[in-house]
C-alpha cells in the first residue's frame, strides 16, 4: 500500500475500537470500569464484584454477587490432565508456563469451541478462576510442594494466597491482594487486551485469544515490568544508603536504559493505581517490619520524577506490595495475569458480540516495486 497517511508508531492515540468496559482520561489521571472510578472501586468492591461488572456493565444485586462468587468457586479445580502436563514440563518462566497451561484448559473443555454467548460467559468463569488454580500451583511446584485444593470458603484473593502458600491469610493480606486484583482487573486497548481482541475478531475461541494475551503480557514493556523492578530493588540491596540508590538510578539513566515500572503510553500525571499500590506497599512494608524496599521506592520515584519527568505506573509499587507479601518475583507476571484474565475475557465477549475482522494495513517501505526477477543461477 503506498499510504498518504503515515502509521503511527506503536498506534499512539489510535482509535481502534469502541468499548463500554473501561474508561481512561490518560492526562487527568482518571480510569474508571463501567464509568465506576478506580477510587471508588479499590478497597469497596472485591475482585468477584469487578468481574461481574466487566462481564455485565453493572454492579451485581447481592444474589448475583452471590451466584458469580460460587461459579467462579466451584470452578477453580484444575482438569487432572492440565495437572500431570503441569509437572512435566520443564521448570521455566512462570509465564511460559502458564501460556502452554493455559492453551492445555482449552483440551479439557467441552465448550471451548462453543460460540454460543452463555458458553462464552461459562468460559469467562472457568477461564478467571483457573487461571489463579493454574498459577498458585506453579508456585507451589516451583517452591517444591504439592498442589493445594481450593478452598470454596474463601473468595477468590483469599483462596489464591491459599492455594499458594497452604496457610489461610489474614484480613490485611486479604485486602492488600484483593485490592491489586481489582486494580490490575483492566485497562482499556493495553496490549494484551488488544492481542485478545485481534485474536477474537478471527471468531477463533475464547482460549486461543487468552493464549494471545498471556503471551504479550509477559513482554518486559508491558506485565513484565514488575518482576524487572523488584530484581532492580533487589540489585541495588535492602540496605543500600540513598546514595547508593541514587547513584544507581542515576547510572541507568545515563546509559539511556529504562528504569521499570515508570512512564506510560497513555497517563500524562500518576497512574492512578500507583497511588493505591502505594499506599499498600507502605502499610504491608509496615506491618511486616520490612519498609527498606517502600522506602527504597520512594526514593526512586523522587529521582525518576525529578529528571526524566515520568510518573510511576501499576508495576512499581506493585513489586514491593507482592515482595513484601512473601509471592515469588517468578509470579509477579502471572499474577497480573490472574487478574487481567476478566478483563480480557469481558473484552472479548464485547468483541464477539459486534464483530468485524481487525486486518489493518502496513506503509510499504521495503524495494521498490516492481523488481526484475533474477533466476537462481543468475543470483
Ligand atoms: C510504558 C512504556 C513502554 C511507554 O512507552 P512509550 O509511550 O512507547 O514511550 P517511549 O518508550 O517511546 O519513551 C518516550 C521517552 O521517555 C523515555 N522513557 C519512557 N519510559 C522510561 C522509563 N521507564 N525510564 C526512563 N526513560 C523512559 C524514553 O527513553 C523516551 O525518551 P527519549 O524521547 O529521550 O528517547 C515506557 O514508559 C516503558 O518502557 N516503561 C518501562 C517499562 C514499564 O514499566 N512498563 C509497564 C507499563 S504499565
Amino acid at each position: 500500500m503506498t499510504a498518504e497517511v503515515k502509521p503511527k508508531a506503536g498506534l499512539e492515540d489510535v482509535v481502534a475500537t469502541s468499548s463500554r468496559i473501561c474508561f481512561i482520561d490518560g492526562p487527568r489521571g482518571v480510569l474508571a470500569y463501567g464509568g465506576y472510578d478506580i477510587h471508588d472501586l479499590a478497597g469497596k468492591a472485591s475482585f468477584e464484584e469487578v468481574c461481574f461488572l466487566l462481564w455485565n456493565g453493572r454492579l451485581p444485586s447481592r444474589a448475583e454477587l452471590g451466584d458469580v462468587t460460587s461459579q467462579l468457586a466451584a470452578a477453580r479445580a484444575l482438569p487432572e490432565g492440565v495437572l500431570r502436563l503441569m509437572r512435566m514440563l520443564p521448570r521455566v518462566d512462570a509465564m511460559d508456563a502458564l501460556r502452554t497451561l493455559t492453551s492445555a484448559l482449552a483440551h479439557c473443555d467441552q465448550e471451548a469451541n462453543d460460540p454460543a454467548p452463555q458458553a462464552q460467559r461459562r468460559k469467562a468463569i472457568r477461564l478467571t478462576a483457573q487461571t489463579a488454580s493454574l498459577v498458585a500451583t506453579l508456585g507451589r511446584l516451583d517452591a517444591g510442594g504439592g498442589p493445594i485444593d481450593p478452598d470454596p470458603a474463601l473468595g477468590h484473593a483469599a483462596n489464591f494466597l491459599y492455594m499458594l502458600t497452604g496457610r489461610r491469610p489474614g484480613a490485611l493480606e486479604t485486602r492488600a491482594f484483593d485490592i491489586a486484583l481489582v486494580l490490575h482487573a483492566d485497562h482499556e486497548l493495553n496490549a494484551s487486551t488488544f492481542a485478545a481482541r485481534v485474536a477474537a475478531a478471527t471468531l477463533t475461541d475464547m482460549y486461543s485469544a487468552i493464549v494471545a494475551a498471556v503471551g504479550t503480557l509477559k513482554g518486559p514493556l508491558h506485565g513484565g515490568a514488575n518482576a524487572e523492578v523488584m530484581k532492580m530493588l533487589l540489585d541495588i540491596g535492602a540496605d543500600a544508603s540513598p546514595e547508593r540508590v541514587e547513584g544507581a538510578i542515576r547510572a541507568k539513566l545515563a546509559r539511556k536504559e529504562k528504569v521499570p515500572g515508570f512512564g506510560h503510553r497513555v497517563y500524562r500525571t500518576e497512574d492512578p493505581r500507583a497511588t493505591h499500590l502505594r499506599r499498600m506497599s507502605r502499610e504491608l512494608g509496615e506491618r511486616a517490619g520490612q519498609t527498606a524496599w517502600f522506602e527504597m521506592s520512594q526514593r526512586i520515584e523522587a529521582l525518576v520524577l525529578a529528571d526524566k519527568q515520568l510518573y510511576p505506573n501499576v508495576d512499581f509499587y506493585s513489586a514491593s506490595t507482592y515482595y513484601v507479601l512473601g509471592i515469588p518475583i517468578d509470579l509477579f507476571t502471572p499474577i497480573f495475569a490472574v487478574s487481567r484474565v476478566s478483563g480480557w475475557t469481558a473484552h472479548v465477549m464485547e468483541q464477539y458480540a459486534n464483530n468485524r475482522l481487525m486486518r489493518p494495513r502496513a506503509d510499504y517501505v521495503g524495494p521498490v516495486y516492481p523488481q526484475r526477477w533474477v533466476g537462481l543461477a543468475d543470483r
